[in-house]
């Protein structure tokens, strides 16, 4: 089913906007605190470094990925009605993240929520983001993907900690009449049964923090690897393949692939699903990891900045995280 669209509004991508944190984590580092070599990690992952971030918080690269933004555009950060931040490492559990980068831009007649579904957090906001342009109420809407991982990374775990950085980046949606571009369809996926191979599980209201989930490492990342990665090569290219499939879309009609960057085999296999060739999939895991909610807005500002992405460019984006959460969305690329 195409995405309702009552009001023949679209939701189009208007302006992009990134941040790296510039310290560089490279496999030659891993090497030296956990056993692991650099062949591993690139062979099972397709990562050669990661970013982390020093001073600061999700909301302060979120802030800096805004400011980069408003660098490309003419609208100004209090003409922003909405900021949606999606992630999985807020800053606080409360106030949200979008209320601290509110303030940090200036935001000032914006409301605002953080979303949480991991690394499918983008797709699920972006989503969410487009259906308030469309029902007509707002006409600028920021989506923002960050996450600092490394706060929740346990460095002595090599199954987890080559996997992760830290990174932020924002798009804005605004309206148009242009039915040519913008947000066509989406194809969205929860599936709690996943919550035991992928979870951080102290600190919350299941497990609140305590001298014994310090103890026991509960506050990091846990994952059971080749139990996600079954699912997620399944998930992600059978619900890329889906929507193709839906829109009518041949694999020639497809510009580009923009996938979550968690595993350059899970990407492969995506690819080879939809019968995309390889040059038309957007890849930057190799220099940043895993950056969970951030992976698929930072390829698409890498990409459109380089020159890699025209008007007109049918992308579809896709993901697959924990929940389970998974997904893929169809779009037009519309900036010039
Ligand atoms: O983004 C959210 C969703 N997450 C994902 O999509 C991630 C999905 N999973 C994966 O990407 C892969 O499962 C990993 C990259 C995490 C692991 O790759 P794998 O090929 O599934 O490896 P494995 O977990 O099956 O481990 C194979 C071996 C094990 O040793 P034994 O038991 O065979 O002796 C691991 O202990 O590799 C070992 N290993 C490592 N060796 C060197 C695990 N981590 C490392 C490491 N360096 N860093």
């Amino acid at each position: 089913m195409q995405s309702q669209n009552r009001n023949n509004i679209n939701a189009v991508i208007t302006a992009v906007g990134m941040y790296t944190p510039e310290k560089i984590l490279d496999n030659k580092y891993f090497e030296s605190i956990v056993e692991t070599n650099d062949e591993w990690i690139v062979t099972r992952t397709g990562i050669k470094e990661r970013r982390m971030m020093e001073n600061g918080a999700t909301s302060d690269m979120a802030a800096k990925a805004c400011e980069d933004l408003f660098k490309t555009t003419n609208v100004k950060p209090e003409e922003i009605d909405v900021i949606i931040v999606a992630t999985v490492t807020p800053d606080m559990f409360f106030p949200a993240t979008a209320c601290l980068v509110q303030e940090k831009i200036g935001a000032k007649n914006a409301w605002g929520f953080d979303l949480s579904a991991a690394c499918s957090g983008f797709l699920f906001a972006l989503q969410t983001g487009a259906s308030l342009i469309q029902g007509g109420t707002y006409k600028k809407v920021l989506v923002v993907g960050s996450d600092k991982m490394s706060a929740i990374t346990d460095y002595t775990d090599r199954n987890t900690c080559i996997l992760f950085g830290d990174a932020a980046s924002a798009v804005l949606l605004e309206p148009s009449t242009d039915s040519n571009y913008g947000i066509k369809d989406s194809m969205l996926f929860v599936d709690g049964s996943g919550k035991e191979a992928l979870n951080m599980k102290a600190g919350g209201s299941a497990l609140p923090a305590s001298e014994d989930t310090v103890k026991q490492k509960l506050h990091y990342i846990f994952q059971d690897g080749k139990a996600v990665f079954k699912v997620a090569v399944k998930g992600m290219a059978d619900v890329s393949y889906e929507i193709m499939q839906r829109n009518g879309l041949k694999s020639e009609d497809i510009s580009y692939l923009v996938p979550h960057q968690a595993n350059l085999r899970i990407i492969a296999a995506t690819a080879e699903r939809m019968g995309v060739s390889q040059d038309k999939v957007m890849i930057n895991i190799d220099r940043y990891g895993n950056t969970t909610a951030a992976t698929i807005p930072l390829c698409l500002t890498e990409y459109y900045r380089s020159g890699k992405v025209k008007k007109g460019d049918n992308l579809i984006l896709a993901a697959f995280g924990a929940g389970y959460t998974w997904g893929a969305l169809y779009l037009t690329w519309g900036i010039d």
